[in-house]
């Protein structure tokens, strides 16, 4: 597979975590924020070192592969056109201190990923990075883990697949699909796996379980007694 471009948006907590990783990876790596350049360049070269700091319009032209680190609320200054044909990991959460109170964005029927894939309708979108805390992905950086931690997945794309797998292996995870984006739902705020930073097979038990959990019964409930 030829190498890629990744594009972080958003320069955060998250943002500036996922551009070391990729940097350690070996990707190119440009991130981009609201901020001029100039403002936000020391602080990238501090946190990540080799990452390209640019505006998001031209992160967005030049990257193959956009992670979205930014606020989920902020989705609606995202520019379709701009992001059509490009591959999005979306790694945003709906979280109540930063976008409030009462969620209008999305639902248990229709999971943030969902919503951020009827925004960007001409580009490819898979939930990755949302479920574990920065600082769990920061220890990865250094830790060489000898049995890698799952970092779980969901796309309606099945020619994404391998790209996401890449980028998620080449950070140092064991991807794990979770299959159609709907069930990004399962990774989401609330639910038993989110926050979970434990190798596949801790991974998938728990995932085995999280109908009888109460967030899955929730679940099950909002989707007419269907798991799906
Ligand atoms: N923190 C975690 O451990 C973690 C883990 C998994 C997922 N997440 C999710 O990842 C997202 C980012 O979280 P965070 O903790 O990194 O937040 P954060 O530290 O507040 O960073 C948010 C970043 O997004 C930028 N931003 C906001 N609106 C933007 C826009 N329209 N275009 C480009 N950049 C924009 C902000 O910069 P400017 O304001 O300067 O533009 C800032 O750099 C959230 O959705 C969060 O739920 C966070």
């Amino acid at each position: 597979m030829p190498d890629i471009t990744i594009g972080i948006l958003g320069a955060g907590k998250l943002g500036s975590t996922l551009a070391r990783l990729s940097m350690h990876a070996g990707f190119a790596t440009l991130i981009a924020s609201r901020r001029p350049v100039s403002q936000l360049k020391w602080v990238i070269d501090t946190l990540a070192p080799g990452a390209v700091t640019t505006t998001a319009s031209e992160l967005i032209a030049g990257a193959d592969v956009i992670i979205l680190a930014i606020p989920l609320s902020h989705y609606r200054d995202l520019d379709p056109d701009a992001f059509a044909g490009k591959t999005v990991l979306d790694a945003t959460n709906y979280w109540v201190e930063v976008d409030g109170t009462v969620n209008e964005i999305s639902t248990l029927t229709h999971s943030s990923s969902e919503v951020i894939q009827d925004w960007l309708p001409a580009s490819k979108v898979a939930k990755a990075f949302n479920h574990m805390g920065y600082h769990d992905l920061e220890i990865e950086v250094d830790r060489k883990p000898t049995v890698p931690r799952a970092m779980a997945y969901a796309t309606d794309h099945d020619e994404i697949r391998p790209v996401v797998e890449q980028v998620v292996s080449r950070f140092g995870f064991a991807p794990l699909d979770l299959g159609p984006l709907r069930f990004g739902l399962l990774l989401e705020p609330g639910s038993p796996l989110f926050g979970e930073a434990i190798p596949t097979d801790e991974f998938r038990d728990k995932l085995a379980a999280i109908y009888t959990s109460p967030f899955g019964q929730k679940v099950i409930a909002a989707r007419g007694g269907q798991i799906q």
